[in-house]
């Protein structure tokens, strides 16, 4: 039973290890974005587990188009600050664009994330050329969520953002991306925009936990951008997001009406995740 505002007086902070047996005990993980220690302690506050201080914030705090022009000063700055708001949560930061081009880049800026930016695991998009950073990072003691479907880092090579994997080729490569990256060493995966059936064989085959943005409801646990859930843009929404907002529902009620739909699974729905033809 999940209510808006948890008891935290007692409660551990969340770790890889926490994550893991979540997993292992079926329980979902509910995630979400945060930009700074307000928001980030109302999230906590209403039993999030893991927030993800995103290179979203390009677009939603910076206001461009994209993520490609967030630095890791930025990051690491928000990243401060939301550590600051939680006493639960497990905070996760973005490794932005080009910041892990090198191995020398990645162990410097992953440090950066860490030190200033308190972060206890940091995040990085792309498949298997990606392993040999990921396992550069995680031999010296830096948890990595490595982040494979859509990676919005590529969005001009890309030319849009679309679902991934739909066709079986890019599907298997997308299974072999995963299963490169947590031989590698990541602790999470995330998954974003794919069909639900690929969530599900992604999460079957995973050995670590799957968090899934827009990937079905087989996975492990489910992540939105906060400003999403809570209908702050106007426009169209992406399918997989529900506004969590409602007349007379504090800002709280409504991350924690997320993480109770997350906790029992009633969120996303069937029309709310991606299917072959749709
Ligand atoms: O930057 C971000 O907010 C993300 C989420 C979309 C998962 O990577």
């Amino acid at each position: 039973m999940y209510s808006s505002v948890q008891d935290l007086s007692n409660a551990s902070p969340v770790t890889v290890k926490t994550l893991r047996e979540m997993r292992d005990k079926g329980e979902k993980i509910a995630c979400l974005t945060a930009y700074d220690a307000s928001f980030a302690q109302a999230q906590d506050l209403a039993g999030v587990d893991v927030v993800l201080v995103g290179d979203s914030l390009g677009m939603v705090i910076q206001g461009d188009n994209t993520t490609v022009s967030v630095s890791t000063d930025d990051i690491a700055y928000h990243a401060r600050a939301v550590s600051k708001g939680l006493h639960r949560a497990f905070v996760m930061a973005d490794m932005p664009f080009m910041s892990y081009a090198t191995l020398d880049l990645a162990i410097a800026n992953a440090t950066q994330l860490m030190q200033q930016g308190r972060a206890n695991m940091i995040k990085l998009e792309g498949g298997e050329q990606q392993a040999e950073i990921v396992e550069y990072l995680s031999t010296r003691g830096i948890p990595v969520c490595a982040h494979v479907g859509l990676c919005p880092q590529l969005i001009h090579k890309l030319g849009g953002f679309k679902v991934q994997g739909r066709e079986d080729a890019a599907a298997e490569q997308m299974l072999r991306d995963a299963r490169a990256l947590t031989d590698a060493g990541a602790d999470l995966l995330l998954v974003e925009c794919v069909p639900a059936a690929l969530g599900r064989e992604l999460t079957e085959q995973s050995p670590v936990p799957v968090i899934g943005i827009g990937a079905g409801n087989a996975v492990d646990g489910q992540i939105l951008v906060m400003h999403d859930l809570l209908n702050v843009l106007p426009g169209q929404k992406p399918r997989f997001v529900r506004d969590f907002s409602a007349p007379g529902r504090s800002v709280r009620e409504a991350f924690g009406a997320y993480v109770a739909a997350v906790k029992d699974g009633s969120y996303p729905a069937a029309d709310e995740q991606f299917f072959a033809e749709t």
